[in-house]
């Protein structure tokens, strides 16, 4: 496909569902992970303009930032640990309207106010989390746990 991304106006659900076909059409045919990863995580900051927005894989027994857009992060989580390492563990999507209200949230950015954490998970393992940062608080709800975990679902 044409490496330019259509940016939808509309609601959110509007939004995702001129997304998601867009990122279809992306990966489709690519076996890379890290070129898919990091492509994700492109038309989501493209379209959606959050904060931060990529994702940690687990390698040897942690998460390691892997492909991202927004400033730099943390490189490594561990299981249980913050937002993402919940995630992990719990193996499911995690909301959190105020991160200054997540018991144990790693601060990469004192600007953000709020998350959403998606695992990705293959054969019932989490192999990786989608993690979206927002500057606002309150900014993610079920819509985009509904989309993400529909794209988290296209990666493998
Ligand atoms: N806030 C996350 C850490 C990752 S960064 O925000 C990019 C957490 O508590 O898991």
């Amino acid at each position: 496909m044409a490496e330019d991304l259509q940016i939808a106006t509309g609601s959110k659900q509007e939004q995702y569902e001129a997304l998601l076909p867009q990122i279809e059409a992306l990966l489709m045919g690519e076996p890379d992970l890290v070129a898919n990863l990091a492509n994700v995580a492109a038309a989501l900051k493209e379209q959606f303009k959050w904060w931060w927005v990529g994702f940690y894989l687990v390698k040897d027994g942690e998460l390691v930032l892997g492909p991202f857009q927004g400033p730099v992060a943390c490189t490594r989580i561990r299981k249980g640990s913050g937002v993402c390492g919940t995630s992990w563990q719990k193996a499911q999507t995690l909301i959190v309207p105020d991160v200054e209200q997540f018991p144990g949230h790693i601060a990469c950015s004192s600007l953000s106010k709020s998350e959403i954490v998606v695992p990705l998970i293959k054969d019932g393992a989490v192999w990786g989390v989608l993690d979206v940062d927002s500057e606002f608080p309150d900014f993610f709800d079920t819509t985009d746990q509904r989309f993400l975990e529909q794209i988290a679902g296209l990666l493998h």
